[in-house]
């Protein structure tokens, strides 16, 4: 799928205010400088479509994208950043927890996880807590270009086995990318399209 057209549709903090047209919408959620962000502008061959930093804890809204004028795409600060304080946390959380359990138009979410680590408690946590609320996802691993081909394989297999020792029958579809090198963008897309097209 090519994309023609990206823009930037609105930010804020709750989710009765997200743009109330009934387009199909997909959302990337990870933790703090996973590369949503990144992911975001990569896809859409945007520079700074969506605002990215070094530092984690650069995006704190729910900042909605209109993309080919038929779709959303859906950038959502990160989880599990402790340098932010408690109460901002919280809140944070709560209307993450709120957007997923009850955007309608949700029609999929991307987990994203950063292929060089482990599987970690609080993604693995997240992704059990989608499947117990039936909302569908995605994991897309990030910086693929950080490791070699070798080390991207075992990585990816550890990741995949840990699922399917937990609470997983199998493992959900998954992408490996890069930002930085385009990796793994026509697939990404390719999904997405396959599925707006089956809508
Ligand atoms: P928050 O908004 O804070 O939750 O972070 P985020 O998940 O949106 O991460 P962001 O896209 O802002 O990227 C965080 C950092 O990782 C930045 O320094 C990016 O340049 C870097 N980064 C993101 N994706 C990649 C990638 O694929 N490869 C490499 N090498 N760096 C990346
Ligand atoms: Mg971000």
């Amino acid at each position: 799928m090519k994309i023609t057209s990206a823009e930037f549709i609105m930010s804020n903090q709750d989710v009765k205010k997200c743009p109330n047209s009934g387009i199909p919408e997909y959302a990337f959620i990870g933790r703090s400088n996973v590369g949503k962000s990144s992911l975001i502008n990569m896809l859409t061959n945007k520079k700074s479509l969506a605002k990215t930093s070094g530092r984690p804890g650069k995006t704190q809204l729910i900042n909605h994208f209109l993309i080919n004028k038929s779709w959303h795409l859906v950038d959502l600060p990160g989880y599990g950043y402790a340098r932010v304080s408690k109460s901002s946390k919280a809140k944070f959380q709560t209307f993450i927890t709120k957007y997923f359990e009850q955007r309608k138009q949700l029609i999929s979410a991307f987990v994203l996880v950063d292929v060089r680590h482990e599987p970690q408690p609080i993604d693995v946590e997240f992704m059990e807590w989608m499947g117990e609320s039936g909302i569908p996802f995605s994991i897309v691993f990030t910086k693929a270009d950080k490791l070699k081909p070798n080390a991207l394989e075992r990585n990816v297999e550890v990741y995949t086995n840990k699922m399917l020792e937990g609470a997983w029958e199998e493992m959900p579809p998954y992408f490996i990318t890069s930002a930085s090198n385009y990796t793994g963008k026509e697939e990404l897309l390719g999904y997405i399209n396959e599925i707006n097209l089956s809508l």
